[in-house]
């Protein structure tokens, strides 16, 4: 099957879940930019990382529906006026600009805690164990260890440097790399662990996919960052420019546009290395990688 197909699956399957209810703002709110049309790299890489040790579709796509629930409550969080203040996502309004802030923070926690419900609801067959354990995966991403953790840091520097706060160039590049690691390398790192224990993968397999997707993660960011320079309103579907303008601290303004470019390209090289020496390569995760790297 190709990504195409897949993330068609997802969207679909998406709809489902996301039935329009009483109240219904909510409902709608949440599913605005659940559906809207993102990349669905999140929920492919689960799917993939679980088909690849023999798991049926259907076992895996409440998962990976969920881990593109939990994707989209954090673009609707970091949109927030009191986060990046972006007014633009996915190549539309973000969501608080469609239904008011309020809206969009309550949207944001309902999906955080909806994405759970549809893993517990609709994943009877994967039996008590596998459960508990991409449960825990679940919570450590989504929480204070993980994409809130990287957000915090983010935010924080944002401040930092905005109030002239002036750190050393190896402080800031621990800052930079935690906050990458966690910020946008726990969701991959989530997908394809989730994806994997749902596979029933042996420990050596679902640590070189962790390891991979830590990798991954920071190369996605580097390349976030660079678009966020380089591109335009159509590529990227938000505003173009907007860190520079906030003082955010990333891998371009801290490395330059050259040594970004460069070490991307080196990250995704050791990303398919990881996947080739241990036989994890497939068609989907090259055609990933070969996007990324574009
Ligand atoms: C956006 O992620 C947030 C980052 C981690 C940079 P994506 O670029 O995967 O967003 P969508 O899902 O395609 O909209
Ligand atoms: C990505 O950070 C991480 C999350 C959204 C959690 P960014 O703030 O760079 O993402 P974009 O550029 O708004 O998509
Ligand atoms: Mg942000
Ligand atoms: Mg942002
Ligand atoms: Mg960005």
């Amino acid at each position: 099957m190709q990504m195409k197909e897949l993330s068609a699956i997802v969207d679909k399957k998406l709809d489902e879940y996301l039935k329009i209810s009483y109240p219904e703002d909510i409902f709608k709110s949440m599913k605005y930019t659940v559906l809207l049309p993102g990349k669905r790299l999140r929920p492919v890489m689960c799917i993939e990382s679980a088909r690849m040790f023999g798991a049926d579709l259907e076992d895996v796509l409440p998962a990976a529906c969920a881990i593109e629930m939990l994707h989209a409550q954090t673009l609707i969080h970091d949109d927030l006026p009191c986060m990046d203040n972006d007014d633009f996502r996915r190549g539309k309004p973000s969501n608080h600009k469609v239904f008011s802030e309020a809206i969009a923070v309550l949207a944001g926690d309902a999906l955080l805690t909806f994405a759970p419900q549809i893993i517990l609801k609709n994943s009877k067959n994967l039996g008590s164990e596998k459960l508990v354990r991409i449960m825990e995966e679940y919570f450590q991403a989504a929480g204070a260890y993980g994409v809130i953790a990287g957000q915090v840091v983010d935010i924080e520097n944002e401040h930092r440097q905005n109030e002239g706060e002036n750190l050393s160039a190896e402080e800031q590049e621990k800052i930079l790399h935690y906050l990458h690691l966690h910020k946008t390398g726990d969701l991959f790192r989530l997908a394809v662990r989730t994806g994997a224990i749902i596979g029933g993968a042996d420990e050596k397999s679902i640590e070189a996919l962790t390891v991979f997707a830590e990798k991954f993660g920071i190369a996605f960011q580097i390349a976030d960052d660079i678009l966020d320079e380089t591109a335009d309103f159509e590529e990227i579907g938000k505003t173009p420019g907007k860190d520079k303008i906030s003082g955010k601290l990333t891998y371009t303004s801290l490395y330059g546009m050259e040594k970004a470019r460069k070490d991307l390209n080196l990250l995704l090289d050791e990303c398919e290395k990881i996947l080739q020496d241990n036989r994890l390569k497939t068609d989907i995760f090259s055609e990933i990688l070969r996007k990324v790297r574009k």
